[in-house]
């Protein structure tokens, strides 16, 4: 039998060591080696050639899905959980993890599938509590256990459908020195939970802490590891919450999932246009955008705050939309649309929580900070959308037609974006071609009249 040796190996530059080091002696990187186990406690059989097969041949298993029973949950893996798949779950403390995954396992159980929560971070008594909270999860079985051999034991002879390890981050293998939640530890568990996900056929799923940085623990460990990373968002203080995929190895990573926390657990947003797609007519400073997420479009409010600063280099705020693009948006109303905003800070806000990436969002974020700036509101029944290039002409959005569907179906009366599109549910579509005639169209020509005083 090999020996199992435990080694720290270089992060950065791979060098190996017999014993921990604070520097490493190849790189000169400081804290950077990591503990590792060498070695296996099985001796290879000679390796025998295998005959590799043609792909069309192999069975494909896209039917046999398991669906989670959260339609939301379920939109966002791409369909469902792929049987034997890893997928890391991710989120900041007390966003609601382990209550959406207990709903999720209490639905499979009723389903007729064995589902597994193993829980390290909570007692069983304590998962019964939130169990009691949620309803409909008394056939899901619960174990109570850290050790990672135990678990993983568990899970070869038992070889349920689908199970949840709360998390990943308090599992321990006995043979590596260093403390739970290490790197280390958390790279042996997920890389021995894999094998054992894929022989068994267990759909699992980790839940992963998100440290200081925002990173899912262990500098992006598992990332590379796991088939599916989804990160769970939204602030502890409004009830909503969006689940995203970072990666997904069997479905589309731009999908959205939208959650509203409620005592009875996280409770599914079928139709989060209708939430966070609305202003109050003649409010001036927001504008509503439509963003498509993956293969859905989502109106949304982008709220904007101009503010005269002393401040040499005034302050660009978002909350919701990449400082990048905020900045350029800035520059280009300055320079092509004539808002001159060098001497005010200026903040930007998606309404709910969400976070918009994809280009066609920055119209609506210039007509916000336009309507700010200008003290002018924008028009009654306007949505928009668009990417604005450098030259200050637009450019068309992608997947014109879904983006025209919803703004119709949310009784949107006049959409502001580049020509092009062609359904016939559309709504009036103004066909701008430069982001000044942009806000020609969009915003209104006078202030709001001032109350009376
Ligand atoms: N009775 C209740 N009514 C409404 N919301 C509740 C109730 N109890 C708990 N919550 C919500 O559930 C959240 C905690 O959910 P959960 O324990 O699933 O989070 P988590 O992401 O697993 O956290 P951790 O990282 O600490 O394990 C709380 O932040 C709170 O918003
Ligand atoms: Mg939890």
């Amino acid at each position: 039998m090999a020996k199992v040796t435990v080694q720290f190996t270089c992060a950065e530059c791979g060098t190996t060591s017999g014993r921990w080091l604070g520097k490493c002696p190849g790189c000169g990187a400081f804290g950077s080696l990591v503990e590792e186990l060498h070695g296996s406690t099985t001796e290879r059989a000679a390796a025998v050639a295998r005959k590799p097969v043609p792909i069309g041949s192999v069975a494909s298993e896209e039917s046999t899905r398991i669906s989670s029973g959260v339609p939301e949950l379920d939109r966002v893996l791409g369909g469902g959980l792929v049987p034997g798949s890893l997928v890391l779950v991710g989120g900041e403390p007390g966003v609601g993890k382990s209550t959406l995954l207990l709903t999720a396992l209490g639905e499979i159980a009723r389903g007729g599938r064995r589902a597994l929560l193993v829980t390290g971070e909570e007692s069983a008594a304590q998962v019964s509590l939130r169990a009691a909270r949620l309803g409909g999860t008394e056939s899901v079985e619960i174990l109570a256990e850290t050790e990672l051999d135990a678990v993983c034991a568990t899970l070869e002879a038992e070889r349920p459908d689908v199970c949840v390890i709360d998390s990943v981050q308090t599992l321990h293998a006995t043979a590596l020195a260093s403390a739970p939640g290490s790197v280390a530890q958390v790279r042996e568990a997920a890389g021995r939970l894999l094998r054992v996900a894929k022989e068994a056929d267990v759909a699992t799923v980790l839940v992963g802490h998100v440290t200081k940085d925002g990173a899912v623990a262990g500098p992006r460990v598992l990332e590379h590891l796991v088939d599916c990373v989804l990160q769970f968002e939204g602030d502890r203080y409004h009830e909503h919450r969006v689940l995203r995929a970072t990666k997904n190895r069997f479905g589309s990573t731009n999908e959205l999932g939208v959650f509203e926390m409620t005592a009875a657990g996280l409770v599914g947003v079928p139709d989060p246009s209708q939430l966070f797609g609305t202003t109050h007519a003649g409010e001036v400073g927001a504008a509503v955008g439509c963003a498509l997420e993956g293969t859905r479009p989502l109106l949304l409010e982008v709220q904007a705050l101009v503010a005269p600063t002393d401040l040499a280099m005034p302050r660009r705020v978002g909350t919701g939309v990449d400082p990048k693009r905020l900045a350029m948006i800035v520059a280009v109303l300055g320079r092509h649309a004539g808002v001159a905003l060098a001497s005010s800070d200026v903040f930007v806000n998606v309404a709910g929580g969400v976070r918009i990436e994809e280009p066609g969002a920055d119209l609506a974020v210039a007509l916000a900070i336009a309507s700010a700036a200008r003290g002018v509101p924008v028009r009654e029944g306007v949505a928009a959308f668009g990417e604005i290039g450098l030259t200050g002409r637009l450019r068309q959005a992608s997947q014109v037609d879904r983006r025209l569907e919803e703004c119709a179906k949310l009784g949107i009366a006049t959409v502001v974006a580049p020509p092009g599109g062609s359904s016939r549910r559309a709504p009036h579509t103004t066909g701008v071609e430069t982001l000044r005639a942009a806000l020609r169209a969009a915003l209104e020509a006078k202030p709001p009249a001032e109350e009376a005083a």
